[in-house]
């Protein structure tokens, strides 16, 4: 195994080592200011899979001016062959079958800190962050991932030997989600948060695995992280934060239902009754401006449509598509949450009422598959790109004019925000957060059942408009100033942070 040490671009320093705990109240200039880790799995600016890497890229940076908010994730190959410097600052000791890790830190150019958890024979390989390039997940995602919500914890701790210790922990999804557990296992004073992007992932795997990961045995039970005779690394999350938070407030109530609960409906419902669940919407970073984005090919305004259809122009080339007629944009991870199949099903309908389909994704190799071969069976009017390439994607959502997003659930979503910006109006199932962002025949179109028939009866409505351009152009404007920036969110993250903090603090008052 090569040293993480000597893979590029990382330099280690000597002056690491065991450093002595850092005190807790270091590096705080204001009152208010808080030391914030941020753990996550994904981050745009150097690997996304999805939306939790925009997130992860854009909230920090939002609390940035309030908070001293640093970020850690895992070294994957591309994060630590970025060409960004990274220098080790701290070193972890192995836990049962959880090995030895270093940590890195790099300095970004806006002043932002990343973390990096590095152990190449754990995260250097080929493949995306969760699965490889068959796409079947990695056998070893709980060692992976446990280790990171541990170096988390050893880190809240002060057994790290970093200069620096949170004073809250800020876990996203599954992935980052044993870091609660860790936390309370090892006695931490310091509060954690759990923010639920998607609980269709929750990270399971075989109870044998307990001793692996150092789990308590007294944890193994219905009441800790047992979920059906598995190991659930979200139910840890959501047992042991103080506070859990998903995206958007439609998708929080939905979750503590029985239909959209995933079987842990009754544990988040448990959570409400104390004050401990709440919804925070995701917001849109401010690189999606359709005047100044430099991966558009030309930018736009509303009511000055030339750039728009310069974008239009180039997605036609690049997909081989026609050039007459609405153009359907599907910009999507290709797997069922997103009602592939439902695109699938209303396909035919929008070529036969004239329209084009353009898509870029990539996921489930067999959705993969037929989304490929719908495209063949209708060139010129359905061009499909297996994979994901953001300047493609966001030239995509600028260039055309409605967005397919039926949804089965979405926690809050992203891409229905994105295509309103440029003036692309989603069409979307009225589900979590793309009820709560679309207003139905103002900025976009909204359907109720997970059926065919309804989609097309939108599909229809949003053809009608299409047809009457000064009804078109009043819904593209109301679409470009509907989508809110992160500022939104930074107030109720900052009062939530503060809440619990004080509550700590008045806890170990008590102790
Ligand atoms: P989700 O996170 O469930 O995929 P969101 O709407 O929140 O849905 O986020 C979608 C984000 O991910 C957008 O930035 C979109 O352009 C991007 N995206 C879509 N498909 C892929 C993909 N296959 N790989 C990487 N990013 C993707
Ligand atoms: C998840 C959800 C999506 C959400 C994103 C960021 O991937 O599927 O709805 O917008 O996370 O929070």
């Amino acid at each position: 195994m090569a040293s993480a040490a000597a893979s590029a671009h990382i330099q280690a320093t000597p002056t690491l080592c065991a450093a002595a705990k850092p005190p807790l109240q270091m590096h705080s200039e204001h009152p208010q200011r808080k030391r914030v880790l941020f753990v996550t799995s994904e981050f745009a600016d150097l690997i996304k899979c999805g939306g939790l890497g925009d997130v992860s890229a854009a909230l920090p940076r939002a609390l940035s001016p309030q908070h001293d908010i640093r970020l850690l994730i895992p070294g994957y190959r591309q994060v630590v062959e970025s060409g960004r410097p990274i220098r080790i600052v701290g070193q972890l000791p192995g836990l049962a079958a959880l090995p030895p890790c270093q940590i890195g830190r790099m300095d970004l150019a806006d002043g932002l800190i990343v973390y990096v958890l590095l152990n190449p024979a754990l995260y250097e390989r080929n493949g995306s962050p969760y699965v490889d390039d068959q796409g079947r997940d990695w056998a070893d995602n709980h060692i992976r991932f446990a280790r990171l919500g541990l170096a988390a914890a050893e880190i809240a701790t002060g057994d790290a030997g970093i200069q620096w210790r949170p004073e809250l922990v800020h876990a996203n999804d599954w992935p980052a989600a044993m870091a609660p557990a860790y936390m309370a296992w090892r006695q931490a004073s310091t509060p954690s948060l759990l923010t639920i992007h998607n609980l269709a992932y929750q990270g399971l795997c075989d109870m044998r695995c307990a001793s692996e990961l150092a789990i308590p045995e007294s944890a193994c039970g219905v009441d800790g992280l047992e979920f059906y005779g598995q190991l659930s690394f979200l139910k840890a999350g959501i047992a042991y934060a103080q506070h859990v938070t998903t995206v958007s407030r439609r998708y929080a109530r939905e979750i503590t239902t029985p239909e959209q609960g995933c079987g842990l409906d009754g544990l988040l419902r448990a959570k409400v009754q104390i004050d401990q669940l709440s919804g925070i919407a995701n917001g849109i970073d401010e690189s999606w401006h359709p005047e100044s984005d430099p991966h558009l090919l030309q930018g736009f305004s509303a009511g000055d449509w030339a750039g728009k259809r310069a974008n239009a122009a180039y997605v036609q080339q690049w997909l081989g598509l026609d050039d007459d007629g609405p153009l359907f944009a599907v910009v999507s991870r290709l797997v069922q949450q997103k009602g592939i199949d439902l695109t699938l099903q209303v396909a035919e309908h929008i070529v036969a009422r004239g329209g084009r389909i353009g898509v870029i994704g990539q996921g489930e190799p067999a959705l993969e598959a037929v989304m490929a071969e719908l495209g063949r069976r209708h060139p010129g009017r359905i061009g499909v790109h297996i994979g994901f390439d953001e300047s493609d994607a966001r030239r995509l959502y600028a260039g055309s004019d409605f967005l397919l997003m039926p949804s089965r659930f979405e926690p809050c979503g992203l891409s229905q925000m994105y295509a309103q910006r440029y003036a692309s109006l989603p069409i979307a199932r009225c589900t979590g957060g793309l009820a709560d962002t679309i207003e139905d025949g103002v900025n976009g179109f909204l359907f109720d059942a997970p059926r065919a028939d309804a989609y097309r009866q939108a599909i229809d409505r949003a053809l009608q408009v299409f047809d009457h351009p000064e009804l078109l152009e009043a819904m593209r404007c109301q679409a470009m100033s509907a989508p809110l920036y992160w500022h939104q969110s930074v107030q109720p993250y900052d009062r939530l942070f503060q809440r619990l903090l004080s509550q700590a603090t008045a806890y170990r008052a008590l102790r």
